[in-house]
């Protein structure tokens, strides 16, 4: 089956789907329209349906999907993925579904490159720097000047953390609280421990399934004494106590899972938490995010800062 059986311009569609890419990828990956095919199938009422695959290319699928973690094969729908549905199920097809002659799915499947990054890696500030990663005054680079950061996490071909929006809200948090414990979950570099104990935590717990006890040292600087490193998977490495603040910092595509496996390990032990609902972009991907959050915790409230969204909360009895 070709697309012109079904009425549909490739070309046109192409341009939906780079456009569509251009406006939410260029800080992730570069990512373009391959090709299309189109199968003809029958639903179980024997009535026709047409799949149109859509090829997208990129050096980075992880980063153009969402973000990569490896507990997501339940969600593996990122926010990207969202856009896309969005823009053609939603505006394109909207226009078009009068023309035409099937009723049509579509599927995205994203491919690499060959020249494609390893996947994760800890890259020293200057270099990042070097590599366009930190643009002056941007508010990365006012978050690495301010706490001395010198190593940040790399996740294909752009930085996976700190959020700068999420550096604010822990920073102000922790001034808010008094000499409490704050739990660091997806630590990363472990930089967000360092702001909390910059503005007056007593002790950190850092969790991360691929913490590195050398960058942690950089990073935490003077402090740390203060910070336990714990080098597991946030369900092992959970434990009984009880924290005041918690950071919550999963890769973007991870988050509903997250929000789920923390709320049941955690069950209540917390007094606030800062969670990265990420870009603060209006997808269902968004609306789904927040309602598991909702469900599992009392959002005290939302905030847009520096393009993201970073929900403020405390445990639901
Ligand atoms: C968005 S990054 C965190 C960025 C971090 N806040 C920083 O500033 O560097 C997400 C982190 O989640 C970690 N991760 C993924 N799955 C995990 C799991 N099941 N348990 C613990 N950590 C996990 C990854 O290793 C990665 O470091």
């Amino acid at each position: 089956m070709h697309l012109t059986d079904l009425n549909i311009d490739e070309a046109e569609l192409g341009r939906v789907v780079n456009s569509t890419l251009a406006q939410v990828t260029p800080d992730y990956a570069a990512a373009r329209f391959e090709s299309c095919s189109t199968i003809e199938l029958c639903t179980p009422s024997g009535s026709p349906i047409a799949v149109v695959l859509l090829n997208i290319q990129t050096s980075s699928a992880s980063a153009t999907r969402g973000q990569y973690a490896p507990l997501t094969d339940n969600y593996n729908r990122g926010f990207v993925d969202e856009y896309l549905f969005g823009a053609i199920n939603g505006h394109w097809q909207a226009i078009h579904n009068r023309d035409l002659s099937h009723e049509v799915r579509f599927v995205v499947d994203i491919h690499e490159t060959d020249d494609a990054l390893p996947l994760y890696r800890f890259v020293d500030v200057d270099d990042a720097r070097i590599r366009g990663l930190i643009p002056d005054s941007s508010p990365i680079d006012v978050a690495v000047k301010r706490y001395s950061v010198r190593r940040l996490l790399q996740v294909g071909d752009h930085l996976g953390g700190p959020s700068p929006g999420l550096v604010e809200m822990v920073a102000s948090e922790a001034e808010r609280l008094e000499r409490h414990c704050f739990l660091d979950v997806f630590a990363g570099s472990c930089i967000l421990s360092r702001v909390a104990l910059e503005h007056g935590v007593r002790q950190a717990v850092c969790i991360d399934v691929m913490l590195d006890k050398d960058v942690a040292a950089e990073n935490l600087g003077r402090y740390a004494p203060l910070a336990e490193l714990r080098r597991a998977t946030l369900r092992s490495a959970l434990g009984t106590e009880s924290y005041d603040l918690v950071a919550i910092d999963p890769f973007y595509d991870h988050t509903l899972i997250a929000i789920n496996e923390f709320s049941r390990e955690i069950a209540g032990r917390f007094r606030t938490a800062v969670i990265n609902l990420g870009l603060a972009l209006p997808t269902t991907w968004q609306a789904r995010l927040h309602k598991v959050v909702e469900t599992h915790m009392c959002i005290k409230q939302v905030r847009e800062l520096h393009g993201e969204r970073i929900a403020v909360c405390g445990a639901k009895n």
